[in-house]
């Protein structure tokens, strides 16, 4: 088995920091006494762009910070090319010049599949700016871009050497963007944890409004519990199957139908809003078969709303959509469905039975149980 190795740290303020620690990795990956190429999400450089520099200038690290547009719509060959365009120019030595790449899971996917394409493979370092970022795009190994209608269909399983996860960026991130976030997580606390679920029904809202800054001391204890957590548990199940030999993957929960939804609504709905409304849908099939009671439902569809997230888009309706979705999902997944299920709270089973039947069934009590949720909302 091919082994890897990949360095995933937690920092505060790291464009604050005056003097990096001697001898530190972080000395080394981040280029002191060296040059290096920076690729920044172009709104992350618009705000953090000065502090950037003068951390840079600070440091005695030669910069060439290149700024790239990047949000979902242009996730795409082109925007590589242009990571590729100023990689050559810069005339990285892929030995000892990683590229880093600063902003969402757009700008550290197309960095990453870039880097990992150029002289077939050259090291690049992440720094998370979006909650997405530091809980999911940041601690995984894969790279990818979307083709044609099919989200991420090109990319390569490519680890950073490093990534820096700093939460004090998330103080400038818009409040749906945190939300996003905020999805990928209560999937972790769905399949693999209800003390992560408990925390996030008691401090979830407040700690989305105050956008994990930790503005008290309970704030602060919650956010940091919360990303924490949720690192750890992603982190403990993607390690033993890193190059997903195994395609029964827990961490695939969410993900069955929001690919479909995604891409069909584009640009409406975000990653993570997709990737509820597919725990929403499928919390509503695993109720239909008595893997969820009426009472843990309730909860789950209460955080969901709690969490600023959308349970419900009319996308759902459309005809054969949902069967498609399916369909492709076992294309990927060699043949079977390998629907990971909630059970209970914190939880989990799969299934390879589940009927388009089935599936109308649980459009039908989501509508109704989302229905419910925005009027309670509205009243
Ligand atoms: N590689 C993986 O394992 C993995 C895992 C999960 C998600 N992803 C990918 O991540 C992408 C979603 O990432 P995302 O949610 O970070 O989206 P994103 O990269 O599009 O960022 C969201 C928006 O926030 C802006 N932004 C970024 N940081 C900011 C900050 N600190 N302050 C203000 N604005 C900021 C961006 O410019 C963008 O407009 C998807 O394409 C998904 O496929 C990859």
């Amino acid at each position: 088995m091919k082994q890897v190795e990949y360095k995933v740290r937690l920092v505060d303020n790291l464009f604050d920091t005056v003097d990096l620690p001697i001898d530190s990795d972080l000395k080394e990956c981040l280029g002191v006494g060296a040059r290096r190429l920076i690729v920044i999400d172009d709104t992350v450089e618009r705000i953090y762009g000065e502090q950037l520099r003068s951390f840079c200038l600070r440091n005695d690290i030669a910069a060439k910070i290149v700024p790239v547009a990047a949000n979902e719509t242009v996730k795409r060959w082109d925007s590589v090319v242009d990571v590729l365009d100023a990689m050559d120019e810069f005339g990285i030595d892929r030995r000892r010049e990683p590229v880093i790449a600063v902003g969402g899971g757009v700008l550290t996917d197309v960095v990453g599949f870039a880097a990992s394409i150029f002289r077939r493979g050259t090291p690049y370092i992440r720094v998370p700016t979006t909650l997405i970022g530091l809980v999911d795009a940041g601690v995984g190994v894969k790279t990818g871009i979307n083709y044609q209608l099919g989200k991420n269909r090109l990319g390569t399983y490519a680890p950073a050497t490093m990534t820096l996860l700093d939460r004090m960026f998330l103080r400038t991130l818009p409040d749906r963007h945190i939300s996003n976030g905020l999805a990928e997580i209560l999937k972790m606390a769905l399949i693999k944890s209800e003390e992560l679920f408990v925390l996030l029904e008691s401090s979830g809202r407040d700690v989305r409004l105050d956008q994990f800054q930790g503005s008290t001391p309970n704030l602060d204890e919650a956010a940091r519990s919360i990303i924490a957590d949720s690192i750890h548990l992603m982190l403990e199940e993607l390690q033993p199957n890193l190059w997903e030999a195994d395609l029964e993957r827990c961490v695939d929960y969410g993900h069955t139908f929001s690919p479909t939804i995604e891409m069909h609504t584009l640009p409406a709905l975000l990653h993570g809003e997709a990737v509820c409304i597919d725990m929403a849908l499928t919390t509503a099939i695993a109720l239909l078969r008595g893997y969820v009671t009426p009472s843990e439902a309730d909860r789950i569809y209460a955080v969901m709303a709690t969490l600023g997230l959308p349970l419900w888009n009319d996308v759902l309706t459309q005809p054969g959509i949902l069967e498609q979705a399916l369909a492709e999902t076992v294309r990927h997944r060699d043949g079977r469905q390998r629907l990971p299920l909630p059970v209970g709270i914190g939880r989990h089973r799969f299934v390879n039975d589940v009927t388009a039947g089935e599936l109308q069934a649980g459009v039908h009590h989501l509508q109704t149980a989302a229905r419910g949720i925005a009027a309670v909302a509205a009243g």
